[in-house]
């Protein structure tokens, strides 16, 4: 796998999902299953996509006690996706233990990713009602190094902090980046954001979703963020 744009299918169900797909004749972007998809649809939507001929990252940022998350990423791991990821917040331990779950008998398994801190929490946010007495970079740049050290490959930062990470876990190590708009596009919610020209130098992959899914001719955006990250 290489660098590449994936679209996040924020979706309610299969019916609108596939409705979307299917305007992208001939090609098969890399797409993201989140949280409304997978709670509406289950396996169902992942075998389906599969079917489809997509490359899969499956978003559904596990945090919970190291066993819990190492028996859900065993059956994780059985729905054969490319990609799937949890919060680093979750401590060594229960990234640890995730691999432990997600490796198959074979020693094959899914790439998997920890989320930092998210693209919509701003720094005073995290300091304020989160109470943590740091800066975003230094909580990404440890949280970071913590996932490193749990043996994950890489993890899901806004792409400001691509650099730091890189620095810090090496540039083998995977930032996957949210937070993309186009430079004459919509913020939404997000809060650390950058272009998809911007995020080249540092991210391995970007994650797209209403500068596409929402966009008047999503084949034409999605183009766009290829010309613009990945040429
Ligand atoms: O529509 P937008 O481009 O903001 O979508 C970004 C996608 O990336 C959403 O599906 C969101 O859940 C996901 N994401 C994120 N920040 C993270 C991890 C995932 O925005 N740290």
């Amino acid at each position: 796998m290489g660098r590449d744009v994936i679209i996040a299918l924020d979706f309610p169900g299969m019916a609108e999902t596939e409705a979307f797909l299917s305007q992208f004749t001939g090609r098969k972007p890399f797409v993201k299953i989140g949280m409304e998809l997978y709670y509406a649809e289950g396996p169902a939507a992942v075998k389906r996509l599969k079917e489809m001929g997509h490359k899969i990252f499956l978003d559904l940022k596990l945090h919970d006690i190291p066993t819990t998350v190492k028996k859900a990423m065993k059956v994780l791991s059985n729905l054969d996706v490319d990609m799937c990821n949890l919060h680093a917040a979750g401590t060594r331990a229960m990234m640890e233990a995730a691999l432990e779950g997600l490796t198959r008998p074979d020693g094959t398994r899914p790439i998997l990713l920890a989320v930092t801190q998210l693209t919509s929490t701003d720094e005073e946010r995290m300091q304020k009602e989160l109470l943590i007495p740091h800066t975003v970079a230094e909580v990404v740049e440890s949280y970071a190094a913590n996932a490193a050290a749990a043996g994950l490959d890489g993890v899901v930062c806004s792409p400001l902090e691509a650099k730091l990470v890189k620095e810090r876990c090496g540039k083998d190590f995977w930032t996957v980046t949210p937070g993309i708009r186009f430079a004459d596009g919509d913020v939404g919610d997000q809060k650390r954001i950058t272009t998809p020209e911007l995020a080249r130098e540092f991210s391995d992959y970007i994650v797209v979703g209403r500068p596409i899914t929402a966009a008047e001719d999503p084949v034409a955006a999605y183009e766009r963020c290829v010309r613009e990250f990945c040429d």
